[in-house]
């Protein structure tokens, strides 16, 4: 039963209280329902008494799903006490919740029990110790209109010296990824097989660039496939790049593209731990801070919805790889559903969102969608023509 503490009030800390009011006349019909509708649940996790013209709901964890089926239930047999149906309309605006083998737990869902004086130990180890010192300027400029809403053909490296610092909210990219894809150009201007050392040290300087101009506050998302099969970490190695140069690393986000077409094993190693060979269905998003873990930006325009909030935030997401790669003639794009929820996630509508490898332009188009601004560059005049073509038809949908 509701454990009460003294004369028959529960314990506010063992539960979470809403107070529903009732409109109109109360009738011992609405009594008798509340009772049919308790009989549903342990008593212990969730309750409901009358309290003169409200009810008083004493939630500790329910099935969102079993509460509706108990509410038209009990409406079958009292069909008057439709008031019931506000319980259930007011537990489910409730945003904190944790979860608990499918119920929704109300209280106690996050506390630190295992570690006393957690934040003494936090302060102790110290928090993003490798970013901490950084000298990063806190004033942030605008981007020039020239480069607003724009894709640009040419070296990354160089058409970024042209932008001021702290002028992009959100760096969301892929690179090239060193796997010897035949990008459209001459080898020179977009060689995919060079050696690491030399594909290395030229991404690193796009990369330091994007730094230069990201915002302070702002975020940038790189994905990244690993080259599995030459044992190269190419996510390890570009995050020690970023995390080197006083970025915080806000985690990763680990794209399931449930990709099973993959050769099955290496030849000689099936059945034997002699070489067993990993397979991947699998990309990485890494995602950095600078500066600070938050963002600055106005409430209103945030405009993820709760339920997408929810579900992204939990770090992996099941997405399907584009399937219009023919269609617009190049080898290696991501798909717009991608970059939609890390834009939606990492950046507030209005911002600047910068593609520094741009290829056919499914950053820009992703953004002008959801009322981003944006700035994409790629070396290929053929890939920025794509992109521009995909873009001139698009009108802003704000969500
Ligand atoms: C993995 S693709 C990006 C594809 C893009 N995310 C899309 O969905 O279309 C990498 C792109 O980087 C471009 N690229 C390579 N080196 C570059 C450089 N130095 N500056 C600008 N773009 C470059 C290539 O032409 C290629 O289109």
């Amino acid at each position: 039963m509701i454990r009460s503490q003294g004369a028959g009030v529960p314990d506010p800390a063992k539960y979470r209280h809403l107070s529903v009011p009732l409109p109109g006349e109360v009738d011992e019909g609405t009594d008798a329902a509340v009772a049919a509708l308790n009989r549903h649940f342990n008593p212990d996790d969730f309750h409901v008494l009358r309290n003169g013209a409200s009810l008083d709901v004493w939630l500790r964890q329910v099935d969102l799903d079993c509460l509706a089926d108990a509410v038209e239930r009990v409406l079958g047999s009292h069909p008057t006490a439709l008031p019931l149906r506000r319980i259930d309309a007011a537990v489910r605006k409730i945003h904190s919740y944790g979860i608990n083998g499918g119920k929704r737990l109300y209280v106690g869902y996050n506390r630190e029990r295992k570690v006393v004086d957690r934040l003494g130990k936090v302060r102790r180890r110290g928090k993003h110790y490798y970013a901490n010192d950084h000298a990063f300027a806190r004033e942030n400029a605008a981007l020039p209109g020239a480069f607003v809403d724009r894709v640009v053909c040419g070296d990354s490296e160089e058409v970024l010296r042209q932008l001021p610092d702290n002028s992009v909210d959100l760096v969301f990219t892929s690179p090239p990824y060193n796997f010897g894809l035949e990008y459209d150009g001459d080898g020179s201007k977009s060689d995919d097989a060079r050696d690491w050392e030399s594909y290395f040290a030229k991404l690193f300087r796009v990369f330091d660039e994007c730094i230069r101009v990201l915002a302070f506050g702002g975020r940038i998302v790189v994905n990244v496939q690993p080259l599995f099969s030459d044992y190269i970490p190419s996510h390890h190695i570009i995050s020690n790049h970023f995390m080197r140069r006083r970025l915080i690393w806000k985690g990763e986000i680990l794209w399931e593209k449930h990709n099973y077409n993959c050769k099955y094993t290496a030849w000689g190693s099936w059945k034997s731990p002699a070489s067993p060979y990993l397979k991947y269905t699998w990309e990485y998003l890494e995602v950095f801070c600078k500066g600070d873990l938050r963002k600055a930006g106005q409430s209103a325009n945030a405009d993820i919805d709760a339920e997408s909030f929810k579900q992204w935030v939990v770090a992996k997401w099941s997405v399907a790889p584009e399937r219009r790669m023919t269609e617009f003639g190049h080898p290696a794009m991501f798909p717009e559903e991608l970059a939609r929820r890390v834009m939606l996630l990492f950046s507030f509508r209005g911002d600047v969102v910068l593609d520094p490898f741009a290829g056919a332009g499914t950053t820009c188009v992703a953004a002008r969608r959801i009322g981003r601004r944006f700035l994409g560059i790629d070396v290929s005049e053929e890939y920025c023509r794509t992109a521009r073509r995909r873009l001139a038809d698009l009108q802003p949908e704000l969500i």
